[in-house]
Protein backbone atom coordinates (compact mmCIF):
# COMPACT_ATOMS: atom_id res chain seq x y z
CA UNK A 1 0.00 0.00 0.00
CA UNK A 2 1.57 3.56 -1.07
CA UNK A 3 2.27 5.72 2.11
CA UNK A 4 0.25 8.64 2.29
CA UNK A 5 1.79 11.54 2.70
CA UNK A 6 2.42 12.75 7.31
CA UNK A 7 0.08 15.38 6.44
CA UNK A 8 -2.73 15.37 4.46
CA UNK A 9 -5.46 18.24 4.54
CA UNK A 10 -8.23 18.18 1.71
CA UNK A 11 -10.04 21.14 2.86
CA UNK A 12 -9.64 22.85 6.73
CA UNK A 13 -12.06 26.02 7.76
CA UNK A 14 -12.06 27.15 11.28
CA UNK A 15 -14.16 30.02 12.25
CA UNK A 16 -13.91 32.22 15.48
CA UNK A 17 -17.47 33.66 15.92
CA UNK A 18 -18.01 35.04 12.68
CA UNK A 19 -14.20 35.62 12.11
CA UNK A 20 -12.93 33.28 9.23
CA UNK A 21 -9.53 32.35 10.74
CA UNK A 22 -9.25 29.15 8.29
CA UNK A 23 -10.98 29.66 4.86
CA UNK A 24 -10.77 25.87 2.96
CA UNK A 25 -7.31 25.61 3.60
CA UNK A 26 -6.01 22.36 1.88
CA UNK A 27 -1.83 20.94 1.87
CA UNK A 28 0.58 18.01 1.97
CA UNK A 29 3.31 17.54 3.76
CA UNK A 30 5.73 14.55 1.85
CA UNK A 31 7.30 12.06 4.83
CA UNK A 32 10.49 12.52 5.87
CA UNK A 33 10.79 16.66 4.56
CA UNK A 34 10.73 19.87 7.08
CA UNK A 35 7.38 21.75 6.21
CA UNK A 36 7.28 25.30 6.60
CA UNK A 37 3.79 27.25 6.81
CA UNK A 38 4.96 31.00 6.42
CA UNK A 39 2.52 34.05 7.39
CA UNK A 40 2.63 37.12 9.07
CA UNK A 41 0.90 37.21 12.40
CA UNK A 42 -2.55 36.27 12.28
CA UNK A 43 -2.64 34.70 9.23
CA UNK A 44 -3.86 31.70 10.94
CA UNK A 45 -0.55 28.78 11.53
CA UNK A 46 -0.93 27.77 15.17
CA UNK A 47 -5.14 27.81 14.46
CA UNK A 48 -3.44 25.43 11.63
CA UNK A 49 -1.35 23.32 13.88
CA UNK A 50 -3.80 23.40 17.12
CA UNK A 51 -6.94 21.68 14.29
CA UNK A 52 -4.05 19.08 13.60
CA UNK A 53 -3.54 18.56 17.03
CA UNK A 54 -7.06 18.24 18.27
CA UNK A 55 -6.06 21.43 20.60
CA UNK A 56 -9.25 23.60 19.34
CA UNK A 57 -12.07 22.26 17.40
CA UNK A 58 -11.93 22.92 13.53
CA UNK A 59 -15.42 23.90 12.06
CA UNK A 60 -14.87 21.75 9.03
CA UNK A 61 -11.85 19.12 8.80
CA UNK A 62 -11.22 16.39 6.01
CA UNK A 63 -7.74 14.90 6.15
CA UNK A 64 -5.45 12.74 7.99
CA UNK A 65 -2.46 12.85 9.95
CA UNK A 66 0.10 9.80 10.02
CA UNK A 67 -2.13 7.66 7.87
CA UNK A 68 -5.55 8.52 10.31
CA UNK A 69 -7.97 10.69 10.20
CA UNK A 70 -7.47 14.38 11.54
CA UNK A 71 -8.84 14.52 15.02
CA UNK A 72 -8.01 10.82 15.84
CA UNK A 73 -6.13 11.44 19.43
CA UNK A 74 -4.37 7.72 19.82
CA UNK A 75 -2.25 9.73 16.58
CA UNK A 76 -1.04 11.77 18.79
CA UNK A 77 1.36 9.53 20.88
CA UNK A 78 3.36 9.39 17.61
CA UNK A 79 3.37 13.31 16.79
CA UNK A 80 5.57 15.98 18.66
CA UNK A 81 4.61 19.22 19.82
CA UNK A 82 6.41 23.23 20.63
CA UNK A 83 3.33 25.48 20.99
CA UNK A 84 3.83 28.68 20.13
CA UNK A 85 5.31 30.52 23.04
CA UNK A 86 6.19 27.78 25.18
CA UNK A 87 6.21 28.22 28.77
CA UNK A 88 7.71 25.65 31.20
CA UNK A 89 7.88 26.08 34.91
CA UNK A 90 10.43 28.27 35.92
CA UNK A 91 10.62 26.04 39.26
CA UNK A 92 11.59 22.39 36.74
CA UNK A 93 15.23 21.93 35.53
CA UNK A 94 15.69 20.98 31.91
CA UNK A 95 15.53 17.50 32.69
CA UNK A 96 12.67 17.41 34.86
CA UNK A 97 10.35 19.47 31.78
CA UNK A 98 11.73 17.07 29.43
CA UNK A 99 11.13 14.13 31.91
CA UNK A 100 7.29 15.89 32.52
CA UNK A 101 6.49 15.97 29.24
CA UNK A 102 7.54 12.32 28.86
CA UNK A 103 5.12 11.66 31.57
CA UNK A 104 2.28 13.32 29.60
CA UNK A 105 3.17 11.50 26.00
CA UNK A 106 3.15 8.22 28.14
CA UNK A 107 6.33 6.96 27.96
CA UNK A 108 7.48 4.27 30.68
CA UNK A 109 10.00 6.22 33.57
CA UNK A 110 12.82 4.42 33.15
CA UNK A 111 13.13 4.85 29.32
CA UNK A 112 11.95 8.86 30.34
CA UNK A 113 14.87 9.36 31.99
CA UNK A 114 17.22 7.91 29.66
CA UNK A 115 16.04 9.45 26.69
CA UNK A 116 15.99 12.73 28.66
CA UNK A 117 19.42 12.13 29.43
CA UNK A 118 20.52 11.81 25.74
CA UNK A 119 17.86 14.78 24.56
CA UNK A 120 19.82 17.09 27.32
CA UNK A 121 23.03 16.50 25.07
CA UNK A 122 21.41 16.76 21.69
CA UNK A 123 20.47 20.10 21.96
CA UNK A 124 23.42 21.05 23.38
CA UNK A 125 22.19 21.74 26.92
CA UNK A 126 24.24 19.16 28.88
CA UNK A 127 25.81 21.48 31.41
CA UNK A 128 22.49 23.44 31.69
CA UNK A 129 20.02 19.82 32.30
CA UNK A 130 20.43 20.42 36.19
CA UNK A 131 19.65 24.27 35.97
CA UNK A 132 15.96 25.94 37.02
CA UNK A 133 14.24 27.26 33.75
CA UNK A 134 14.09 30.42 35.75
CA UNK A 135 17.35 30.77 34.56
CA UNK A 136 17.51 30.33 31.02
CA UNK A 137 17.88 32.19 28.02
CA UNK A 138 15.18 32.61 25.67
CA UNK A 139 17.23 30.38 23.44
CA UNK A 140 17.87 27.59 25.94
CA UNK A 141 14.35 27.34 26.80
CA UNK A 142 13.53 26.82 23.14
CA UNK A 143 15.89 24.03 22.78
CA UNK A 144 14.38 22.15 25.83
CA UNK A 145 11.00 22.62 24.58
CA UNK A 146 12.73 21.02 20.96
CA UNK A 147 13.66 18.45 23.43
CA UNK A 148 10.26 18.02 24.97
CA UNK A 149 9.05 17.63 21.51
CA UNK A 150 11.05 14.70 20.78
CA UNK A 151 10.99 12.56 23.75
CA UNK A 152 8.13 9.90 22.55
CA UNK A 153 10.46 9.48 18.92
CA UNK A 154 7.53 10.93 17.45
CA UNK A 155 7.26 10.58 13.27
CA UNK A 156 6.32 14.36 12.65
CA UNK A 157 7.18 17.39 15.18
CA UNK A 158 5.19 20.38 15.04
CA UNK A 159 6.90 23.78 15.58
CA UNK A 160 4.84 26.57 16.44
CA UNK A 161 7.72 29.83 15.67
CA UNK A 162 10.72 27.79 17.37
CA UNK A 163 13.26 30.72 17.32
CA UNK A 164 11.01 33.50 17.96
CA UNK A 165 12.53 35.45 20.48
CA UNK A 166 16.01 33.25 19.95
CA UNK A 167 19.27 35.38 18.98
CA UNK A 168 21.07 34.87 15.59
CA UNK A 169 23.11 32.36 17.42
CA UNK A 170 20.92 30.39 18.71
CA UNK A 171 18.59 30.70 15.52
CA UNK A 172 21.32 28.68 13.41
CA UNK A 173 21.46 25.54 16.33
CA UNK A 174 18.15 24.87 16.09
CA UNK A 175 18.22 24.91 12.56
CA UNK A 176 20.86 22.52 12.86
CA UNK A 177 18.44 20.37 15.25
CA UNK A 178 15.46 20.60 12.21
CA UNK A 179 18.26 19.28 9.80
CA UNK A 180 19.31 16.67 12.08
CA UNK A 181 15.38 15.55 13.19
CA UNK A 182 14.88 15.35 9.22
CA UNK A 183 18.10 13.56 9.44
CA UNK A 184 16.53 10.34 11.70
CA UNK A 185 13.53 10.12 9.07
CA UNK A 186 11.10 12.53 10.66
CA UNK A 187 8.73 15.00 9.43
CA UNK A 188 9.21 18.10 10.71
CA UNK A 189 6.17 20.85 10.27
CA UNK A 190 7.40 24.71 11.05
CA UNK A 191 5.72 27.58 11.51
CA UNK A 192 7.41 30.86 11.25
CA UNK A 193 6.63 34.37 10.40
CA UNK A 194 10.04 34.98 9.15
CA UNK A 195 10.94 33.54 5.54
CA UNK A 196 14.02 33.91 5.71
CA UNK A 197 14.74 31.35 9.01
CA UNK A 198 12.33 28.73 7.03
CA UNK A 199 13.36 28.96 3.56
CA UNK A 200 16.64 27.74 4.86
CA UNK A 201 15.73 24.43 6.21
CA UNK A 202 12.20 23.70 4.64
CA UNK A 203 11.71 21.48 1.61
CA UNK A 204 8.72 22.85 0.87
CA UNK A 205 6.80 25.62 2.21
CA UNK A 206 3.02 27.08 2.10
CA UNK A 207 2.11 31.07 2.29
CA UNK A 208 -1.05 31.67 4.59
CA UNK A 209 -2.45 34.94 4.31
CA UNK A 210 -5.64 35.66 6.06
CA UNK A 211 -6.68 31.82 6.43
CA UNK A 212 -6.04 31.09 2.55
CA UNK A 213 -2.74 29.36 1.11
CA UNK A 214 -1.81 31.44 -1.52
CA UNK A 215 1.25 29.45 -2.94
CA UNK A 216 2.73 26.16 -2.16
CA UNK A 217 5.63 24.24 -3.61
CA UNK A 218 8.74 23.47 -3.16
CA UNK A 219 11.61 26.05 -2.15
CA UNK A 220 13.98 25.82 -4.99
CA UNK A 221 10.50 25.87 -7.34
CA UNK A 222 9.34 29.07 -5.54
CA UNK A 223 12.67 30.86 -5.29
CA UNK A 224 14.62 30.25 -8.50
CA UNK A 225 14.50 33.81 -10.05
CA UNK A 226 10.40 32.92 -10.74
CA UNK A 227 10.33 34.33 -14.26
CA UNK A 228 7.80 32.06 -15.96
CA UNK A 229 4.61 32.29 -18.24
CA UNK A 230 1.04 31.48 -18.29
CA UNK A 231 -1.03 30.55 -20.90
CA UNK A 232 -4.19 30.09 -20.50
CA UNK A 233 -6.29 27.90 -23.09
CA UNK A 234 -10.04 28.51 -23.79
CA UNK A 235 -11.65 25.18 -22.28
CA UNK A 236 -8.99 22.44 -20.37
CA UNK A 237 -6.00 21.33 -22.14
CA UNK A 238 -7.13 18.04 -24.23
CA UNK A 239 -5.14 15.27 -22.73
CA UNK A 240 -2.99 14.21 -25.79
CA UNK A 241 -1.59 17.44 -25.88
CA UNK A 242 -1.35 17.95 -22.14
CA UNK A 243 0.81 14.75 -21.64
CA UNK A 244 3.08 16.01 -24.10
CA UNK A 245 3.78 19.20 -22.45
CA UNK A 246 4.14 17.61 -19.36
CA UNK A 247 6.78 15.54 -20.43
CA UNK A 248 8.40 18.65 -21.88
CA UNK A 249 8.62 19.91 -18.23
CA UNK A 250 5.65 22.13 -18.05
CA UNK A 251 3.13 22.12 -15.23
CA UNK A 252 -0.20 21.74 -16.84
CA UNK A 253 -3.72 22.31 -14.64
CA UNK A 254 -7.27 22.52 -16.48
CA UNK A 255 -6.61 25.47 -18.86
CA UNK A 256 -3.73 26.30 -17.40
CA UNK A 257 -0.01 25.95 -18.73
CA UNK A 258 2.78 27.37 -16.65
CA UNK A 259 6.28 27.59 -18.66
CA UNK A 260 9.35 28.17 -16.98
CA UNK A 261 10.97 30.96 -19.02
CA UNK A 262 12.70 34.04 -19.06
CA UNK A 263 11.63 35.55 -21.65
CA UNK A 264 8.43 35.87 -24.01
CA UNK A 265 10.53 33.85 -26.96
CA UNK A 266 10.93 31.35 -25.63
CA UNK A 267 7.06 30.80 -25.10
CA UNK A 268 5.93 30.90 -28.73
CA UNK A 269 6.89 27.15 -29.62
CA UNK A 270 4.39 26.23 -26.47
CA UNK A 271 2.14 28.56 -28.18
CA UNK A 272 2.53 27.57 -31.44
CA UNK A 273 2.34 23.71 -30.51
CA UNK A 274 -1.15 24.17 -28.64
CA UNK A 275 -2.45 26.19 -31.95
CA UNK A 276 -1.22 23.09 -34.16
CA UNK A 277 -3.06 21.25 -31.48
CA UNK A 278 -6.27 22.91 -32.10
CA UNK A 279 -6.16 24.75 -28.74
CA UNK A 280 -7.30 28.64 -28.67
CA UNK A 281 -5.24 30.27 -26.44
CA UNK A 282 -6.85 33.03 -24.56
CA UNK A 283 -4.43 34.72 -22.24
CA UNK A 284 -0.85 34.94 -22.17
CA UNK A 285 0.74 36.78 -18.98
CA UNK A 286 3.90 36.85 -17.44
CA UNK A 287 4.37 35.46 -13.46
CA UNK A 288 7.06 37.09 -11.90
CA UNK A 289 6.82 37.17 -8.45
CA UNK A 290 9.30 35.26 -6.00
CA UNK A 291 8.69 33.85 -2.81
CA UNK A 292 9.81 36.58 -1.25
CA UNK A 293 7.40 39.00 -3.08
CA UNK A 294 4.66 36.85 -2.23
CA UNK A 295 5.44 36.49 1.17
CA UNK A 296 6.19 40.30 1.79
CA UNK A 297 2.44 41.28 -0.69
CA UNK A 298 0.68 39.09 1.98
CA UNK A 299 2.25 40.98 5.00
CA UNK A 300 1.11 43.88 3.46
CA UNK A 301 -2.23 43.18 2.53
CA UNK A 302 -2.79 41.90 6.12
CA UNK A 303 -1.41 44.97 7.15
CA UNK A 304 -3.87 46.90 4.98
CA UNK A 305 -6.40 45.26 6.77
CA UNK A 306 -6.31 47.10 9.77
CA UNK A 307 -8.31 45.76 12.64
CA UNK A 308 -8.04 41.94 12.50
CA UNK A 309 -4.12 41.30 11.49
N1 LIG B 1 -9.38 31.85 20.41
C1 LIG B 1 -9.55 32.77 19.46
N2 LIG B 1 -10.68 33.51 19.40
C2 LIG B 1 -10.87 34.42 18.44
N3 LIG B 1 -9.98 34.70 17.46
C3 LIG B 1 -8.83 34.01 17.47
C4 LIG B 1 -8.56 33.02 18.48
N4 LIG B 1 -7.34 32.49 18.23
C5 LIG B 1 -6.86 33.13 17.12
N5 LIG B 1 -7.77 34.04 16.69
C6 LIG B 1 -7.61 34.90 15.49
O1 LIG B 1 -7.41 34.07 14.37
C7 LIG B 1 -6.44 34.64 13.50
C8 LIG B 1 -5.33 33.63 13.29
O2 LIG B 1 -4.59 33.48 14.49
P1 LIG B 1 -3.35 32.51 14.60
O3 LIG B 1 -3.73 31.17 14.14
O4 LIG B 1 -2.80 32.63 15.96
O5 LIG B 1 -2.35 33.16 13.53
P2 LIG B 1 -0.77 32.99 13.38
O6 LIG B 1 -0.33 31.82 14.17
O7 LIG B 1 -0.57 32.84 11.90
O8 LIG B 1 -0.16 34.26 13.88
C9 LIG B 1 -5.98 35.92 14.15
O9 LIG B 1 -6.70 36.99 13.55
C10 LIG B 1 -6.37 35.76 15.58
O10 LIG B 1 -6.65 37.01 16.17
MG1 LIG C 1 1.06 31.69 15.60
Amino acid sequence: MRERPAVEIEFLKKRYGKFVALDGVALSVPRGTVFGLLGPNGAGKSTLVKSLLTIIRPTECRGSLLDKSIGDRKTLARVGYLPEHARFPDYLTGREVIRYSAGLAGVPGRIAKERAEALVGTVGMGDWGDKKVGTYSKGMKQRIGLAQALVNEPEIVFLDEPTDGVDPEGRIEIRKLIEAMREQGRTVFVNSHLLGEVEQVADEVAILSRGKVIRSGKVRDLTAGSRMFEIRSLGPVPPEIRGKLETAGLEVAGDRITVPAADAGEVQGVIDALRAAGVVIRELKEVRQSLEELFLSAVSSARQEGGKP
